[in-house]
């Protein structure tokens, strides 16, 4: 159970979720706001200072003398800019006089069931039944400001979330130039920041390193989350490991430019901050307006990477994801991107439907090449009506005809973009984000539409709409597939450029709203360029996310990893897809490409009137398997077991059921070796007194295969292990099941 509590005589906020306690004093007469302790929950409700307050040097009201010696290392809550704490700070302005210090004091706070929703900003959400939510009000006299800093703690899951809320209460306008989200101060220790960095296929690889003196950070100037670098920090106990020792992990519900960074100071203390990225950011706050920054989540694990993990998990797929789909089976789709490309037309997609009908697929999806004169990626983004020399009789024939054969339809698009060679541009070419008088940096021959002009935002949405109302299409692909640069808006004065990046974000947020209201059954899939905006802003308006465009099995076992580090299995957009794999040209066993792709949302990247006949005739048997396992998958617990990245020859991981009546273990061996006798492998998760039936999973015969079943107790399977040796060859993977004996 949580609970938030003011303390009074201390002065101390606690906050407490069922395994971790918060901790915020209220110090000095100057009602400075200090960060007291995070981490497992205390009983008690005292805990030592952080830094020696009441003694001197650190009483500023009464020793202005040393008050630099007190700022430059007191752990603030939420730390000022310019006064004297030389390590990064929070928030900075710049004042109608050109100053940009900040200053932050407590003035009062209120305690309220439930949580506020941020104006314009996904976030995570819960009902006055399930959380609380601290509200600390502050000011920063000096310019005007009044700071509000929200803390949400939720009933069932170990997880904080932070915000931030500045008003400007004085009569001039003040330009923001820095907001963060979240600042947390962690005592002096030996630690490892966790970034989870990437390129285009490549996204989300875990890079830990020691965390030595000065500033560490991760960021994004490119308008998205990008494949490059994550919004997550994670800040772990140089000896923790998957299973043990402290480890903290922040996450950014945003889509756009961020910074997360942890700073180790002089005096060995860290503070780890996480909000907008202040590069090109600048926010003209007029008197009396508010500016609202999205939110970060906090976890606290005193078990492991592991722990955390399935905290993120948790909190990702009860409080965030809202889609009607978030707990229900997803069709299994073909997509036919890897199939087709751009070379497709009505007969083309109706062959694979027919042949995927007949395996057990669910829907079609018509990726990238469907409307406009789009043959190649060089034009007609904007252009959303239907090209009827591919597809003749426009989309309600070719959905319709999809539907009689018995699958549902979905279809891709790239809204926030617009083509040079389009109708589009051609009728507004200021629809562009542009720099007046340069010629724009291309990317895929594209330009990105200036999403932070309401107009655009109306229009695309009509275009957005009008093909969703034209068919009965059940699901959207929504695609972005360059990033942004050449920053300028013509709907913003001189004065307001800055704000194009947050605007642009908003504006995206603005559509998808729009469209989940809209469209509450359609099954939304967020995509960029494969992974670049997987981050938990789109998990808030779409269930699941393409992870990466390399569909390779071997690659994806580290792409996942990375991915499920934060975020569910039920939310990673994955398919199995022909070989050699286009992106990598691995050839791999097509079982264990299902089986990687089971730990997602699982569907097909292929066309299947031309894969081998022998992996055709298997799918099938995954139709079965992903029916069978599916919901296990969905909603259990995750426990990584072994990984590709560390042990070169193994990688596998076992999702539990909450209950733990029953468990999936994939195992892969990556490298094939000679002369093993036996590999034991130790599961987790379990509960030990239990007994439970071990059944390998057998492809050929689509079901479990009974010679192999056996019975073994919970204990014997994570302290002794099972014995997974008997892969032969590279890429070859297998599924146990492993479900409570009656
Ligand atoms: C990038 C996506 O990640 C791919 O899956 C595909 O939809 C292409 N864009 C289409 O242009």
């Amino acid at each position: 159970m949580s609970d938030i509590r003011f303390l009074e005589n201390e002065r101390i906020f606690k906050i407490d979720s069922e395994n971790t306690s918060y901790m915020i004093k209220i110090a000095d007469e100057e009602r400075f706001v200090l960060h007291m302790y995070y981490g497992k929950r205390l009983k008690s409700d005292s805990v030592a200072d952080l830094c020696r307050l009441g003694e001197n040097p650190f009483v500023p009201s009464k020793n202005n003398r040393d008050r630099c010696s007190f700022y430059d290392c007191a752990p603030f809550e939420y730390p000022a800019h310019g006064i004297g704490d030389y390590r990064d700070d929070a928030f900075s302005v710049k004042n109608k006089n050109g100053h940009t210090a900040t200053t932050l004091n407590y003035l009062s706070y209120n305690i309220m069931k439930g949580k506020p929703g941020i104006k314009g900003l996904p976030a995570t959400f819960g009902s006055e039944d399930e959380c609380k939510t601290l509200e600390l009000i502050c000011e920063d006299a000096y310019n005007g400001l009044e700071v509000r800093l929200y803390y949400s703690v939720f009933d069932d899951v170990d997880a904080i979330t932070r915000s931030v809320v500045i008003k400007n209460k004085s009569k001039d306008s003040i330009k923001l130039t820095k907001i963060m989200s979240a600042c947390l101060e962690l005592d002096e220790g030996d630690y490892d920041t966790v970034f989870l960095h990437g390129s285009w296929a490549r996204e989300r690889a875990i890079d830990r390193e020691k965390l030595g003196y000065g500033k560490h950070f991760v960021s994004s100037v490119r308008g998205e989350s990008s494949h490059q670098e994550h919004p997550f920090i994670g800040v772990f106990a140089s000896d923790a490991t998957e299973d043990f020792g402290e480890v903290y992990g922040l996450n950014f519900v945003y889509s756009g430019n961020f910074i997360a960074q942890a700073e180790k100071s002089q005096f060995g203390t860290v503070r780890v901050m996480m909000g907008i990225n202040p590069v090109d950011f600048e926010w003209t706050l007029a008197a009396g307006e508010e500016f609202y920054a999205p939110e970060a989540v906090m976890v606290y694990s005193d078990e492991g990477i592991g722990k955390m993990s399935r905290c993120f998990h948790d909190l990702y797929r009860r409080h965030l994801i809202r889609s009607e789909y978030k707990n229900k089976m997803r069709p299994i789709l073909i997509n036919n991107w890897e199939a087709t490309y751009f070379d497709f037309n009505t007969e083309k997609l109706l062959s694979i439907a027919r042949e995927a009908k007949r395996l057990g697929i669910e829907m079609l999806v018509m990726d990238d090449g469907w409307f406009g004169c789009r043959n190649d990626d060089n034009n007609s983004l904007g252009d959303w009506f239907v090209n009827e020399k591919k597809l003749p009789g426009g989309l309600k024939y070719l959905v319709d005809e999809v539907n009689k054969i018995g699958l549902k339809f979905g279809i891709w698009m790239e809204p926030e973009m617009i083509s040079p060679d389009s109708e589009l541009f051609r009728a507004h070419p200021d629809w562009a984000i542009q720099l007046p008088g340069k010629v724009g940096s291309l990317a895929r021959n594209q330009y990105v539409l200036d999403l932070s002009r309401p107009e655009i935002v109306d229009y695309t949405y009509n275009q957005i709409s009008s093909v969703l109302h034209s068919a009965n299409i059940e699901y959207l692909k929504w695609d972005m597939n360059r990033q942004i640069c050449d920053l300028g808006s013509i709907g913003l004065d001189s004065s307001s450029q800055g704000e194009l990046f947050h605007r642009f974000c908003l504006g995206v947020y603005e559509l998808q709203e729009r469209l989940v209201q809209e469209f509450p059954g359609l099954l939304l899939e967020n995509c960029s360029g494969g992974g670049a905006r997987f981050d938990p802003g789109m998990l808030y308006y779409s269930p699941q996310i393409w992870c990466s465009d390399n569909t390779d099995a071997i690659s994806r076992l580290a792409i996942q990893h990375g991915t499920a580090m934060i975020y569910p299995l039920s939310a990673m957009g994955a398919h199995v897809s022909d070989c050699p794999n286009h992106t990598v040209g691995r050839v791999t066993p097509f079982e264990s490409r299902g089986y990687v792709a089971l730990a997602g949302t699982f569907g097909y990247e292929l066309d299947v009137t031309r894969i081998p006949e022998a992996d055709r005739n298997m799918i099938p048997a995954q139709v079965k398997m992903y029916h069978s396992y599916s919901d296990l998958v969905r909603n259990g617990d995750y426990y990584r077991l072994l990984s590709a990245d560390t042990d070169r020859k193994w990688d596998a991981w076992q999702v539990v059921s909450t209950d733990k009546s029953e468990a999936l273990v994939t195992v892969v061996k990556v490298l094939g070796e000679a002369n093993v006798k036996s590999k034991r492998l130790k599961l987790k998760g379990l509960a030990a007194d239990k007994k439970y039936k071990i059944a390998a999973y057998d492809m050929s015969m689509a079901d479990e295969n009974p010679e192999s079943v056996q019975i073994l107790g919970g204990d014997s399977l994570m302290y002794a292990g099972i014995n997974i040796g008997g892969l032969h060859g590279d890429f070859t993977g297998r599924l146990i099941h492993i479900i409570e004996a009656e």
